[in-house]
């Protein structure tokens, strides 16, 4: 047995378009085996050792074949990278070892790059597969005969693929089962068994043509999809004694899904996330990992293998018995630089995985009679009807829930099979194998076809997928484009027409024509008349179907290579939607909230199309949420999406994930429906991904607190207004923020702060927090809870939840004590604390009119189903700034009104002391004073003492008191006036700037709100091709009504 650690590779890849778009910067940095992050806000510099560390980002040209090679020896080519791992798990495989590869990453950091490549830049599955084949035939005249069997799945949404027969078990895929000895296989799946690179790339070629098949079907949720190929090399010979033996490997080579950024933000950013199951493969592969690691520092804890098919399928690879290659793959620049350190960090706990790997050698005799000895076990249970539960336990089931007796015949057929196949000579199994070819000779056939006709090529989301499908436009004459089985050119989606659209074939043109006002952009613009169509065109057809056109004849080495990003940038950028130049005036936190956006907003689109096909009665919306809205400190601007059934009335908002989660349910039940036009599944049945339950919690909206007062030691109490996710007012709360001693206890007299920065800073400082009676407009909403978290505190509070009002009464109270050091000062002096306040929706409002509406004819009314009004509006009617701006006035005011009362109590010491000298102990305590009792009696003592002493100087005693530690009384006034000179310029200081700072927020926002809308109203035009002229100057009236916006609750993008 062989223990070693996982070994863990990274690899930087160059900018892609859109960070070149983007201007952006580099934030990765290699040296030797070290990989170096620097966070762009804080220039804080991270290093992470890894057995490997991949510098692909520059330094390399590009060859004629387009293969990148190395121009600098920094540089990673390919080849490089396959010679240190892909070499490796080939070593270990004919040894005997079980070999796993897995790339780990964010969508598009290229982990498809290394482990399948693109074009001549061939990954590591098929340069293994390739070098697997020369050694075998090297190996030929020996005395050893090698079998190599390939299989290829996909995990998409818990269920198993088979890709190499996508038709076996369609809806719900193959059962993972488990073997005591082999662990989790898929039952069932397709092992075919290969004698050449040929066979392997022709079955790599048809499995991923089905992969793009069902990812066209469902749209660009593709990359949500793990796949893993396996590759089976098993070597027989004959040992001393005579008897044959098997020494196999299964080599796992594991694609997997873009990683959903994880979420750093921890428990604030959870908040909106209700329960959203964002691919829970991805996240058990995270517990798995973490787990793993865990256990080889010396702990003990269990290894949630069994929570995620991805999880039961890796679990060899991971904690078994495989030696083991992880690559993670990262984007080079600032923008993506959370993904990417999450990628990292995630790297790093991998490493210290240790798996035991042993050599899979036995005599074929021993594994053919163990399975002989399973079966009678089987049969002999099926036929007196006793199961045994152990033997049952280790048959364990994914997938549908089915009879013990069915799952004790599937795997006794499952063994039947396996014996057959080790019963059979090489050769016979090689026949039957190739006896099935029919798919791949028709897929050559028609790969054969795109090298010289006219055709669409696909473009996916993810560009493995890209060019898979090839639409030949063959012969002459006219054809139409339409639904499958209602059209010469069948193109399959969401939003396709039966007659969708018409092509005219001539020698030496093809003419595209769009029919019954279906939708169809041509380079970003709707195709409103017959136009002839040129080579690299790009086409979308409904929502979702995305072609290139291609005409081999105008075919060069210097075609674009246009991908799925490019293609919907167009879209986005000749709508308006965003600029067509360089966005170098927005920053990177806008440029990346608006890709998001552009992504996004084809998705909603596709999903409200779904919801009017099954009338759902929901339709979605995006929305840009700041972090302040989200109640959140730090974090970035994101999009968000509103989802609202306008038969009951109910609103909610979803994370991006949890919608794009639920819409790979809603794309599956709209092909369910779409075969027979009833809804089969059993698990819509009891699951509807367009539903969400009224006892859902759902934000009501955030209150912002101003807590400038408290580092003055200064009360604070206001009623603070409650604005929604669209800064609409939706309520107000009561808070209170009262100054303590270090018991707790609030001050019974006031302690003078003039300046926080010198007399508090690095002082603990202890308050109370307390939250009091809101009122919610918005009568629905019932068993309310408010959520609180002070800046910079793990601790995150949520109240009760006060049932069956929306006037609740939260009597929330927290006490705090902190440190007041420089950034939490900052802090509190300038910025606000957030309060969250969520709610049921019980008593919803139903419109009577909308609610008999059918779906299409509600976002008909709506406008909702053209883009424009597909990003929620931002209708801020309280302005941030303004509040700011008060509770400024209110502190400032306080210690003008503090200080002018201490004013007046040295004055009446002055009266007191009639002129003479006063001892300055007396002054302090004066100006200090908070009540007029205490005053009182400072002036009563000061009296006392003037008399003695009046008789004292009258004793000509000594003037030595008044000589030394007195005050002058022209310096007191001097001292008073200057006092309140100074807090009198502060105080308009800071109305002039704060006045200056509100117009010009208001300008701002003003100007982006037009132009945000403007551009939204824009793209509709372009996407909405059936748009009249009348919704058109409503549209328009509405983007201009917004003109009095601003705020910074609710951000815009321009
Ligand atoms: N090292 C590299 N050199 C050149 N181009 C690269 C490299 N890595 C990735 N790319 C390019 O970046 C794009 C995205 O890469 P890739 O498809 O491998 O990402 P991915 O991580 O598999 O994404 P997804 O999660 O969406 O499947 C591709 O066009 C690919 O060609
Ligand atoms: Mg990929």
């Amino acid at each position: 047995m062989s223990e070693e650690n996982l070994k863990v590779a990274v690899r930087v890849r160059p900018f892609n378009q859109r960070e070149k778009d983007a201007n952006s910067k580099l934030i990765v940095a290699m040296s030797g085996n070290q990989t170096l992050i620097t966070n762009p806000k804080t220039n804080e510099e991270k290093k992470y050792a890894f057995d490997y560390s991949y510098w692909s980002h520059d330094g390399f040209r590009t060859e004629s074949n387009g293969y990148f090679s190395p121009e600098s020896s920094n540089y990673a080519d390919q080849k490089k990278v396959f010679a240190d791992l892909g070499e490796g798990v080939l070593n270990n495989a004919w040894e005997g070892f079980n070999a796993s590869l897995f790339a780990y990453g964010q969508t598009g950091s290229g982990k498809s790059y290394s482990v399948v490549g693109y074009g001549s830049n061939t990954g590591i599955v098929p340069m293994v597969c390739e070098d697997i084949f020369q050694k075998a035939d090297a190996k030929k005249n020996s005395q050893i005969t090698i079998e190599v069997t390939f299989s290829m799945l996909e995990i998409y949404s818990e269920v198993v693929r088979d890709l190499l027969n996508p038709t076996a078990d369609r809806k719900t895929g193959l059962i993972v089962r488990e073997d005591p000895k082999i662990g989790f296989y898929p039952q069932g799946l397709n092992k075919k068994l290969v004698d050449s690179y040929d066979d392997i790339t022709k079955l790599m070629n048809e499995g991923t043509a089905n992969r793009t098949i069902a990812a066209t079907n469902m749209n660009a949720t593709s990359s949500r999809a793990h796949t893993i190929v396996t590759v089976n090399l098993v070597q027989k010979y004959l040992n001393e004694s005579g008897k044959e033996i098997a020494k196999s490997s299964m080599i796992n080579l594991v694609d997997l899904a873009g990683s959903e950024r994880a979420n750093a933000t921890g428990a604030t950013g959870d908040r909106l996330k209700e329960g959203a199951a964002i691919n829970l493969s991805l996240t058990s592969l995270g517990n798995v990992i973490s787990a793993l690691a865990d256990n080889s520092s010396g702990k003990n804890v269990k290894v949630p293998y069994r929570d995620s098919v991805l999880t039961k399928l890796l679990m060899n690879a991971l904690g078994g018995n495989s030696k083991t290659i992880m690559i993670a793959a990262i984007s080079p620049a600032e923008i993506n630089y959370d993904e990417s350190l999450s990628t990292l960090r995630y790297a790093d706990r991998a490493k210290q995985i240790k798996t035991k790997a042993m050599v899979n050698e036995d005599p074929t005799e021993k594994l053919i009679k163990d399975l002989k000895e399973e079966n009678a076990k089987l049969k002999k249970m099926l036929e007196n009807g006793k199961i045994d539960p152990e033997l049952l336990k280790q048959i364990t089931v994914t997938g549908k829930k089915e009879g013990e007796d069915e799952i004790l015949k599937k795997q006794l057929d499952d063994n039947e099979r396996k014996m057959k196949e080790m019963e059979l000579s090489y050769e016979e199994k090689l026949k039957e194998a190739k006896t099935n070819n029919n798919t791949s000779d028709l897929r050559s056939q028609i790969l054969e076809k795109a090298q010289r006709l006219p055709h669409f090529s696909n473009v996916n989301m993810d560009s493995s997928l890209s060019g898979m499908i090839k639409i030949i436009l063959e012969g002459q004459g006219q054809k139409i484009i339409g639904q499958p089985g209602k059209s010469d050119i069948p193109i399959n989606g969401i939003g396709i027409l039966s007659e969708h659209g018409k092509v005219s074939i001539d020698q030496n043109r093809i003419i595209l024509e769009r029919l019954n006002d279906s939708k169809i952009l041509r380079n970003g613009q709707v195709l409103r008349q017959p136009t002839q169509l040129n080579h690299l065109d790009r086409l979308l057809f409904g929502t979702s179907q995305y072609y290139l056109f291609i005409d081999p004849s105008k075919s060069t080495s210097n075609d674009v290579l246009f991908d799925f990003e490019m293609v919907q940038d167009e879209i986005a950028k000749s709508s308006g939607l965003i600029p067509s130049e360089n966005k170098t005036n927005m920053n990177q936190e806008q440029i990346q909230c608006q890709n998001e956006l552009v992504d996004l907003i084809p998705q909603i689109e596709e999903a409200n199309a779904i919801s009017s096909a099954l009338d759902k009665k929901v339709c979605f919306s995006a929305l840009p949420v700041s972090p302040a809205a989200r109640g959140e400190y730090d974090g970035k601007l994101k999009a968000f999406v509103s989802v609202r059934n306008f038969a009951t009335g109910l609103n909610w908002i979803w994370t991006k994930e949890k919608f794009l989660d639920r819409k790979v349910h809603m794309n599956e039940m709209y092909l369910d429906y779409q075969d027979d036009g009833v809804i089969n599944r059993d698990k819509f049945k009891s699951f509807d991904p367009f539903y969400e339950s009224p006892d859902t919690p759902t934000q009501i909206g955030t209150a912002m607190i101003y807590p400038k007062s408290l580092p003055y030691l200064i009360p604070y109490k206001n009623e603070v207004k409650i604005l929604d996710l669209k800064s609409n007012e939706a309520g107000t709360i009561n808070v209170e923020i009262i100054p303590c001693d270090s018991n707790g206890r609030p001050f019974n007299q006031t302690i003078e702060i003039s300046d926080p920065n010198v007399q508090v800073l690095d002082q603990p400082i202890s308050f109370m927090f307390k939250i009091g009676a809101a009122k919610i407009l918005n009568q629905k909403y019932e068993d309310i809870y408010c959520v609180f978290q002070m800046y910079k505190d793990p601790n995150v509070y949520k109240s009760d939840v006060i049932r069956g009002t929306s006037n609740p009464d939260f009597k929330f109270s927290q006490n705090y004590t902190l440190t007041m050091n420089q950034d939490r000062l900052d802090f509190l002096l300038n910025k606000c604390l957030y309060i969250q306040i969520f709610g049921e929706q019980k008593h919803p409002k139903i419109d009577q009119t909308k609610s008999k509406l059918t779906t299409e004819e509600y976002l008909e009314r709506e406008k909702l189903n053209s883009q424009n009004n597909l990003i929620g509006r931002v209708t801020n009617k309280v302005d941030p700034e303004a509040e700011k701006l008060k509770e400024d006035l209110r502190v400032s005011s306080i210690k003008q009104a503090r200080n002018e009362y201490s004013n007046n109590n040295v004055r009446k010491l002055l009266q007191i002391s009639g002129g003479a000298p006063i001892d300055p102990v007396y002054l302090d305590m004066m100006m200090q004073a908070s009540n007029d009792q205490e005053v009182n009696s400072i002036l009563e003592e000061y009296s006392k003492l003037k008399k003695g002493n009046d008789i004292k100087q009258g004793d000509k005693k000594s003037n030595q008191f008044e000589m030394t530690n007195n005050t002058n009384q022209f310096d007191v006034f001097n001292m008073m006036n200057k006092n309140i000179e100074m807090i009198h310029k502060q105080h308009m200081d800071m109305v002039q700037r704060n006045i200056n700072q509100t117009n010009k927020n208001i300008a701002d926002m003003h100007r982006n709100n037009l132009m945000m809308h403007n551009n939204a109203f824009n793209m509709s035009n372009m996407r909405n091709p059936n748009k009249n002229m009348q919704n058109d100057t409503d549209n328009q009236q509405m983007s201009m009504d917004i003109n009095m916006v601003h705020g910074s609750q609710a951000c815009i993008i321009s």
